[in-house]
């Protein structure tokens, strides 16, 4: 099994977790761990989102906050999907996005023997394991070995061997391992009962891709279902290759054929703000890992709960589903062609990401030198809505 940078619990901070916070799943409104994390204030003057009207740890369309590890129910979870009985809670946001899809599913009754899972780009996560003890079918999809993650997060070795990164006992006659382009999944329509797409839409070649994709997983999934999206979100109003702006995400939506569960709420607490992680120069296991700086853009999770208009009925039975991922896979086998990127699309590349250097130097100089906030500001546009 292959070390995940979160299965450590060596990586796990120090607080002096509140015991009773645990003891009762996470349902103490202020727990005193929360309390207790450093503050450093710089983020919140730069910030380039707009105004939330209120936090609400417990919403699941929202920005990544340290604050959510103290809503009802968090820490519990989070824990169970971790699953290693560890007390201290990870401030870390791939497991806030592994921990909100987890609530979404609960909240929307998916947490059933019967449904039907598709993870699209899954690599080797966790939470589909975890789903194979709840629910009837999860297909785990992704480019295995043909991604730049082919080393780590997405080996095709798992294609052999699906047990080598199993994080803790699953049920393999539930999980289905397929190495398919998420951008033409191979299934009929409406054959999931929901798709998850976790930290993964924004390696997919930028807006026309992900929006491929994207509409490929509401073609999939069942009316009524839900589509749950976590990816990276620009706070500072720079977007790169890999982040989106709040209204490229707009844009996403609007064009999906999906609808929000709920309005997407903003907000992030002033301790949420007190933090950067800096790609270039911090480890990427120091916690807490909630906000990211790569060249210009400062950037966080964010998690989309989309549902496809209609009412849910059953999940198709597990021979019908059977049959299907069968003939998906053999279909995607055959079919099996990841386009190579081509001088133009690489050199293309190569000048954005010149571009993202300049403007780094630009605009963040400040916040490169000590981490405090822009020196230039005005000169980056606000977000409008
Ligand atoms: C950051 S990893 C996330 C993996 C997993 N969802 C998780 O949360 O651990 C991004 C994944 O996207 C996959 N990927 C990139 N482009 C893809 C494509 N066109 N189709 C399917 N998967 C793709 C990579 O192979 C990689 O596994």
């Amino acid at each position: 099994m292959s070390e995940s940078p979160l299965s450590s619990s060596s990586h796990a901070l120090d607080l002096g977790v509140n015991e009773r916070a645990l003891a009762d799943g996470g349902t103490t409104a202020h727990p005193e761990w929360v309390k207790t994390l450093p503050r450093v204030p710089y983020l919140k003057t730069y910030l380039r989102i707009p105004p939330a009207r209120s936090l609400q740890p417990e919403a699941l369309c929202k920005l990544c906050d340290v604050e959510d590890w103290a809503a009802p129910g968090f820490l519990a979870r989070a824990k169970d999907v971790l699953g290693e009985g560890g007390s201290e809670p990870v401030f870390h946001r791939k497991i806030w996005e592994f921990t909100k899809a987890l609530t979404a599913l609960e909240r929307g009754g998916f947490l059933e023997d019967s449904r039907k899972c598709l993870s699209v780009a899954g690599g080797h996560e966790r939470i589909s394991y975890y789903l194979t003890r709840h629910i009837s079918r999860v297909a785990l999809t992704d480019i295995y070995g043909d991604s730049s993650f082919a080393t780590d997060e997405a080996s095709d070795r798992i294609l052999q061997d699906p047990s080598a990164f199993a994080p803790y006992a699953f049920d393999s006659q539930r999980l289905r391992i397929l190495k398919m382009n998420a951008l033409k999944l191979f299934f009929p329509k409406n054959t999931f009962d929901f798709a998850l797409c976790l930290s993964s839409i924004e390696h997919f070649g930028g807006m026309r891709s992900a929006l491929r994709s994207l509409r490929e997983m509401t073609r999939v999934v069942r009316p009524g279902g839900y589509v749950i999206l976590t990816t990276e979100c620009s706070l500072n109003g720079f977007a790169t290759d890999e982040v989106f702006l709040p209204r490229q995400l707009s844009h996403l939506i609007r064009k999906s054929g999906l609808q929000l569960v709920e309005p997407i709420n903003w907000g992030l607490s002033d301790r949420t703000l007190t933090y950067l992680c800096d790609m270039k120069r911090d480890s990427t296991s120091q916690l807490p890992h909630i906000n990211l700086k790569l060249l210009c853009s400062v950037f966080t999770s964010i998690c989309l709960v989309l549902k496809k208009p209609g009412e849910l009925l059953d999940s198709l039975s597990e021979g019908e589903w059977d049959q299907r991922s069968q003939e998906a896979a053999s279909q995607a086998e055959r079919a099996w062609n990841i386009p190579s990127p081509g001088l133009t699309r690489f050199l293309t590349h190569r000048g954005r990401v010149l571009s993202y250097k300049i403007r780094e130097r630009l605009a963040c100089q400040d916040l490169n030198r000590d981490h405090r906030m822009f020196s230039v500001a005005e000169r980056i546009p606000h977000y409008r809505p």
